[in-house]
């Protein structure tokens, strides 16, 4: 509002002072040419009288003009003193203005200004006081038959003139007046307009702020506001859905661990409070708490994996041969296929090198065929592959076990998402290796993806680039 009104004040101020000098400059053109042309005129008239010294008909002429024009007429000769005045007061002094100056000694045959009135000055007697504070001063050269005579000088208020200026001026204060409050209200009102979509989109944060998340600010304003205000709710939707899945994540963890632990109570309960428990059931429950706290130390252990990767735990980018990886991991998968009389078959390109994490890439193959096995029947087949395709190494895992509806397929990659829960508890699992296998595929610029048949078997296509020019180590 403040530059609004500096702005229109400046303008307002230049105009209304241009404007004052031409009404000035037109007033005092039309005004002082009247007056110049009936002097020159009357100077014609006086000249041959002067000339002749017939005192009384120049007297007799400059007061009746005097009269009719209503000033004051002089007569100054050459030597600039005064001859005849229409107020026979000044006779015999010497006229010291520019204007008669200019017409005796100079060239021109008639010349014209405006002088203030100040107690004082010398033009201050010339016209009586009450008459105002500003005077034209006109003189036309009196030219007799040898040349310049002197000069016939007019003198006038022109009171008048400046009072028109004034009232023009005043005229214009009111009107900028009128313009700054006006200004002003539109300037209010607009601003309330344009503000109007920050204030909404300030009281939708404040109360985020506050802890309510579903707060979303009304798309409304400009073009900017709106895409101010969208940008915000979609800001305010990701922080909602992070709020969400983080509560989802505690109140899973905890949950998770919490049943290993009532097992445990249990079990040692029972110890407890039947001291004579024969020997053998009792190793029995000590094999069952060691059991849980297998289960424990493997659910803490994925999760701290996985808040370290929601960090973006440090990568330790190496040249790494990826098919001696897969086979070593594979390797060590073997006894577990055996004990369920499953086939585990790979057919590994030899020499795919990648830049990797050494640390992160077997838990990814691991994690896969130990889903495969432990998600496939006794007697079940499960086939390892690498390859080479564009410029990326492709992991596949196949398995003909018990598969994954589509419904299903979309979760396995949440964390704690178990398709059969008794199923997944008998086997141990907890829903977290999926979702470390994508996060850790995530970090290598990666992809998954599942392809699965309920019934049938799943088929997990991991493909990680050979080069890594954007990871930094
Ligand atoms: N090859 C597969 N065949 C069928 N279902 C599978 C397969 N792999 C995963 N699943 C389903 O997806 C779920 C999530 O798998 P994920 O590996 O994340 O967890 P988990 O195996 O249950 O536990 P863990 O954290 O010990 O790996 C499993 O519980 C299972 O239901
Ligand atoms: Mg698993």
């Amino acid at each position: 509002m403040l530059v609004f009104l500096v702005i229109i004040g400046v303008s307002f101020a230049v105009m209304a002072s241009r404007l004052t000098g031409f009404v000035e400059e037109y007033l005092y053109q039309q005004r002082i040419r009247q007056n110049s042309l009936s002097l020159e005129r009357l100077a014609t008239t006086v000249a041959p009288l002067f000339q002749s010294a017939a005192s009384d008909a120049v007297n007799e002429t400059i007061s009746q003009s005097a009269g009719e024009m209503g000033g004051r007429l002089i007569v100054v000769d050459q030597d600039g003193k005064i001859q005849f005045d229409s107020f026979s007061t000044l006779l015999g002094t010497r006229l010291q203005l520019r204007e008669v100056t200019d017409v005796i000694a100079g060239s021109e045959n008639s010349s014209w200004g405006v002088h203030t009135l100040q107690a004082g000055e010398e033009v201050a007697d010339l016209i009586p006081s009450d008459s105002g504070s500003y005077i034209s001063c006109c003189a036309a050269r009196l030219i007799g038959t040898r040349g310049s005579l002197g000069a016939l000088v007019y003198l006038f208020p022109i009171s008048d003139l400046m009072d028109s200026l004034s009232a023009v001026e005043r005229q214009l204060l009111v009107i900028f007046g009128i313009v700054a409050v006006a200004a002003m209200a539109a300037a209010l009102v607009f601003s309330h307009i344009l503000t109007r979509p920050i204030q909404s989109l300030s009281t939708a944060i404040q109360k985020m702020g506050g802890g309510d998340l579903s707060q979303r600010a009304p798309v409304q304003g400009s073009y900017e506001f709106r895409r101010l205000a969208e940008n915000y709710n979609r800001m305010a939707e990701q922080l909602e859905n992070l709020d969400q899945s983080r509560n989802q994540f505690v109140s899973n963890a905890s949950h998770e661990l919490k049943t290993p632990m009532t097992t445990m109570k249990i079990l040692l309960e029972n110890m407890l409070y039947d001291p004579n428990m024969p020997s053998d059931i009792r190793m029995e429950f000590l094999q069952d708490m060691n059991h849980e706290i297998d289960r424990l130390t493997h659910i803490v252990s994925d999760l701290l994996t996985l808040t370290k990767t929601d960090h973006k735990m440090e990568m330790h980018l190496e040249d790494m041969d990826l098919s001696e990886c897969m086979q070593e991991t594979v390797h060590s998968l073997q006894p577990m296929a055996e004990s369920r009389n499953q086939t585990l078959q790979m057919k590994v390109s030899p020499g795919v090198r990648i830049t990797a994490d050494p640390n992160k890439v077997p838990q990814i193959i691991y994690n896969l065929v130990e889903n495969a096995l432990k998600y496939s029947n006794d007697g079940g087949r499960v086939q390892v592959g690498l390859s080479v395709r564009d410029k990326n190494a492709v992991i596949t895992v196949r398995d003909n076990g018990v598969g994954i509806s589509k419904d299903d397929q979309a979760h396995v990659f949440e964390r704690f998402y178990r398709v059969d829960k008794a199923r997944s508890r008998e086997t141990g699992g907890t829903g977290l290796g999926l979702s470390i296998v994508s996060q850790f595929v995530k970090l290598h610029h990666g992809e998954i993806t599942l392809e699965s048949t309920p019934g049938k078997g799943s088929i997990f296509r991991v493909l990680l680039p050979l080069k890594q020019e954007g990871l930094a180590s």
